[in-house]
């Protein structure tokens, strides 16, 4: 099959009930799709999993699925394959990569790690397998803090590529960690004037704001954390509004485990729009997914030179956390 788009670029026969076609494609071939929170509602209602970047992770171990969809974006299936190499591990549209681990080349970030020969490398998840290859310690937003402060008061760091989330780590811990300069052009977007004319309007919500985000919008959130530490909070807490500063795909979820509460995104800087959506994460479609499942391709293949170099520090982030 034809994959040279990204994608199975072949029209699904119109009038076809995608979700029961799907789930019955799912069962014949053994397979289980893991869908990240920031994925269309549609997907996320058929996944086996839903989840963070973490959790994803976690459960990728744990199965004994033939084949592994994962309905993210790359570096997410890459992470699966990195886990579970002898599985077949197959993503709906390959062009959806992740702005942060786009702003971290490969190339590049060794230059920084060679020049720093005495500190340890620590990298958020959002990253290509080349540049976790290059890495101590893997984290994600759900357990870099713990992961960072387990390492010793006087041991060297280096973290990349996410300069908020690491400033945010830094505040926190007093620790001056070496920051790569890259960032996520979703989180980078919101506006802190529209989310303060929001709590004008609703003075009683409570504003839920993922560490990937600015400082500016970071100081005006009630809670901080990954999606699903913001997802619990939401579930937990008294109120009833939340303002929701992270991508909109995750209010899906928030909006079912609580029907009764009001859940309002954040909007961005530059746009009409009232929330904020991750482009990559959208690129997964009821239809490629069906078409992913019929053909399955395209699949995630991540280099034999780098596989088990990349697979050390996921495995140590996942017995440190
Ligand atoms: P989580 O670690 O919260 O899943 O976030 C992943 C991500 O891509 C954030 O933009
Ligand atoms: Fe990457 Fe940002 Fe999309 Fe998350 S929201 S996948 S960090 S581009």
């Amino acid at each position: 099959m034809n994959v040279e788009n990204g994608f199975v670029d072949v029209p699904v026969k119109a009038g076809l009930d995608l979700p029961a076609e799907i789930r019955k494609l799912k069962e014949e071939k053994n397979a289980a799709i893991l869908a990240h929170y920031y994925t269309v509602g549609e997907i996320q209602d058929l996944a086996d999993f839903v989840g963070d970047s973490l959790a994803l992770a976690r459960i990728a171990e744990t199965l004994d699925n033939d084949i592994i969809v994962m309905c993210g974006v790359h570096f997410m299936g890459e992470t699966v394959k990195i886990l579970c190499p002898g599985k077949k591990v197959l993503v709906p549209d390959l062009n959806a990569g992740c702005s942060l681990a786009d702003s971290c080349p490969a190339d590049e970030f060794e230059k920084f790690v060679r020049s720093h020969p005495d500190h340890t490398v620590v990298s958020y998840v959002n990253t290509s397998a080349a540049v976790k290859a290059l890495t101590d310690i893997v984290v994600t937003s759900g357990n870099a803090m713990k992961v960072v402060s387990s390492l010793p008061a006087d041991e060297k760091i280096i973290f990349g590529p996410d300069r908020n989330l690491g400033n945010y780590i830094n505040s926190q811990t007093g620790r001056e960690m070496l920051l790569w300069d890259g960032a996520c052009h979703v989180h980078e977007q919101f506006s802190l004037e529209k989310i303060l004319e929001l709590k004008k309007e609703h003075p009683q919500a409570k504003i839920l704001v993922h560490p990937e985000c600015p400082k500016p919008i970071r100081l005006v959130a009630d809670k901080l954390g990954s999606t699903a530490v913001l997802l619990e909070y939401a579930v937990n807490d008294d109120a009833d509004e939340f303002i929701v500063a992270t991508e909109s795909g995750i209010l899906h979820e928030m909006r079912r485990r609580c029907p009764e509460k009001t859940f309002i995104p954040a909007p961005p800087n530059d746009s009409t729009c009232a929330c904020n959506d991750c482009s990559f994460m959208k690129l997964n479609t009821l239809e490629k997914l069906y078409n992913t499942l019929v053909y399955e391709q395209p699949e995630v293949h991540v280099d034999e030179s780098i596989i088990d170099e990349a697979r050390k520090p996921i495995t140590r982030m996942l017995q440190l956390s």
